[in-house]
């Protein structure tokens, strides 16, 4: 094996694109494949930026080419020579139509024969084994380009944030368990027996702190971590580009990040974002689209039928509506060949099985034929009035639930609509649909519970107008809350904070803590408030879901390095892990598995 020796990298891949041909470079990087044809060998080179060929001959020094047939896989090089243009060119790649005639060589290391191949176009490695090696999948040029560019999106963030005067401040990772959110991740004192700090599931109250210490603006890209089950957009750690500001209202807020979202698509992505951004109020999103990250990429809206069916003899729709329900319609337009009493079943038993609905009312209409599930219980003038809201034609199918719970009926067709329009592939490719949410509910009724919580955080501004009704109409208050909802996806969201103590009371009182309890939990964050407090707000961006999204993945493990996998386990570290005893005695700490 050799070693560097004197050579010393140039260029990268990419940047001999802007290199005169006949100049001498030098390249360096793994074989992504070596073809050797006797008298000619063509190696390409896979740097972070792209690939390079070298090409050896028989004019080549002796050596030197003995050298370069012996290359294989994922060998490590550094190669001298001179750029030229290609004989047989290729637009596969960016280099395609130039190589490297190699004057000098240097193998840096062999490799063994890879578990899977290093290629973007071997579909499906399997999971278990590719993230057992994961450094070798991050080798794959997609996946090392995502990491790059989520490396591009997060300065671009910093430089953007620090041009309008946030400054960068980091809090702590050992911090304490708050009882509200997700269920936290615990770390044992050793120092002091049963006692534990949590790791933060967001620096919600230290980014409020600063902005009462003086910060003015404060930005951070920070690791949270949350103990939830994970999904294609959510991870048990995950990355907030996380900001505050003072001496602000929602407005503000709205459009100094307007102005990064513009940035980041334009830099990232040469997109042009038009500012300001659209928004729709919680409440419409809810009525049109089921859901408060509605994707309005494509159409399939809620329409609600509860007027027409209130009063009807099928029970299953009055019932729903008299007992504070509703009853509400997608047109699948033009579906119905699509949509065969089978695919129907299938979608049914899914809205049964993961949304909670009772079930899904249908009516298909093809040329030939007219079958549903529940004409035969209504009127003719119900039938017709349902046909003529939802300008039913031959080709659509309507689909309808009912229920008691208003929710029930949004999360189903909500999610209904964009099983629909994945399926039968409604949604334009390569579009960007950025819209913020906003006069988001304050409170949130848990039926478990009996009791309000807050849906966002107990420190979220009620609306001016709402501030009388925090503890008489709870269900009725709206906060200062918004969310940036890209392509469906909940990107980011933040609120105005309450900075006034007497407002933080009631909103105590309203979720039915006691003066006592909040005083116990929150009591650092009330008194502080009394030694003056800037109105304030902020927000946070999911930044594994923005890169998702901004680069068309399909989950944030294809944007992070080293992600956990379903069971929250790291395959590369095979973490967790049992540990020694003795380590577990500093803790103070016993484990009962049979418990
Ligand atoms: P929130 O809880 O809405 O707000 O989180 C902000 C954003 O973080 C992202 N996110 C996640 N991404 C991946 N995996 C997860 N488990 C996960 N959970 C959340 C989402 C979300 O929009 N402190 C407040 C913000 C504020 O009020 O300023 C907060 O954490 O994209």
């Amino acid at each position: 094996m050799d070693t560097l020796g004197s050579l010393r990298r140039t260029h990268y891949a990419e940047e001999l694109l802007n290199e005169k041909l006949g100049s001498e470079v030098t390249v360096a990087g793994f074989v992504a494949r070596s073809r050797n044809l006797g008298n000619l060998v063509f190696t390409d080179v896979r740097d972070v930026t792209g690939i390079t060929q070298l090409a050896f001959d028989d004019t080549t020094d002796r050596t030197v080419f003995d050298k370069a047939k012996t290359l294989k896989n994922e060998y490590t090089v550094i190669a001298k020579g001179i750029l030229r243009e290609r004989s047989s060119k290729t637009d596969k790649i960016a280099t395609g139509a130039i190589e490297v005639f190699v004057t000098e060589l240097n193998v840096l290391s062999g490799a063994d024969t890879t578990p899977f191949e290093i290629r973007d176009d071997i579909a499906d490695v399997r999971d278990d084994l590719s993230l057992k090696y994961r450094y070798l999948d991050l080798r794959r040029p997609s996946l090392n380009h995502n990491i790059v560019m989520r490396h591009k999106i997060a300065k671009i963030a910093r430089d953007y944030f620090d041009e309008n005067h946030f400054i960068e401040i980091e809090t702590p990772m050992l911090t304490k368990s708050t009882p509200e959110g997700a269920r936290d991740y615990l770390v044992p004192s050793r120092v002091q027996p049963g006692k534990f700090f949590a790791l933060p599931q967001s620096p919600q109250q230290y980014k409020q702190l600063l902005m009462l210490s003086g910060f003015d603006r404060y930005l951070q890209i920070v690791r949270c971590f949350r103990d939830e089950d994970l999904r294609a957009d959510r991870q048990p750690e995950f990355t907030q580009i996380d900001l505050e500001m003072s001496f602000i209202d929602q407005d503000d807020i709205m459009t100094i990040n307007e102005g990064f979202l513009k940035r980041v698509f334009k830099e990232v992505l040469n997109i042009d974002i038009q500012t300001p951004l659209r928004r729709m109020t919680y409440a419409e999103a809810m009525d049109r689209f089921g859901s408060d990250k509605p994707d309005t990429r494509f159409g399939l809206e809620l329409t609600d039928l509860s007027d027409l069916l209130q009063n009807t003899e099928f029970g299953v729709f009055a019932n729903a509506v008299n007992n504070g329900g509703t009853v509400r319609c997608i047109n699948a337009k033009g579906l119905a060949d699509k949509l065969t009493r089978k695919e129907i079943d299938k979608l049914t038993d899914l809205m049964k099985k993961h949304y909670h609905a009772k079930g899904l009312a249908f009516t298909r209409i093809t040329a030939d034929n007219r079958s549903s599930s529940y004409e035969k219980f209504l009127s003719e003038n119900e039938i017709l009035a349902i046909n003529e809201r939802m300008n039913a034609e031959t080709g659509d199918v309507l689909l309808i639930v009912s229920d008691e719970k208003k929710q029930t009926v949004f999360d189903s067709l909500g999610a209904l609509r964009v099983e629909i329009a994945k399926k039968y592939d409604l949604i334009p490719p390569h579009t960007f649909d950025l819209l913020w949410i906003v006069e988001f509910p304050l409170f949130e009724y848990s039926e478990e519970d009996g009791r309000f919580y807050a849906k966002h955080h107990p420190f979220t501004m009620p609306f001016d107008e709402d501030l009388d009704k925090l503890e008489t109409d709870q269900g009725a208050c709206r906060a200062k809350a918004y969310d940036i909802v890209i392509n469906g996806c909940e990107a980011g969201g933040g609120s105005i904070r309450i900075n006034n103590p007497e407002i933080q009371k009631k909103m105590f009182r309203a979720l039915g803590f006691t003066d006592e309890r909040a005083e116990a939990q929150f009591g650092h964050l009330i008194e502080a408030y009394r030694y003056g407090a800037p109105p304030h707000g902020g927000m946070a961006y999911g930044l594994d879901r923005l890169v998702m999204l901004m680069l068309e993945q399909e989950s944030i493990r294809d944007v992070i390095a080293f992600p956990k996998v379903q069971n929250t386990s790291e395959p590369m570290m095979a973490s967790p892990s049992e540990v020694d005893l003795k380590q577990l005695e500093e803790l103070h700490i016993k484990v009962d598995l049979n418990e």
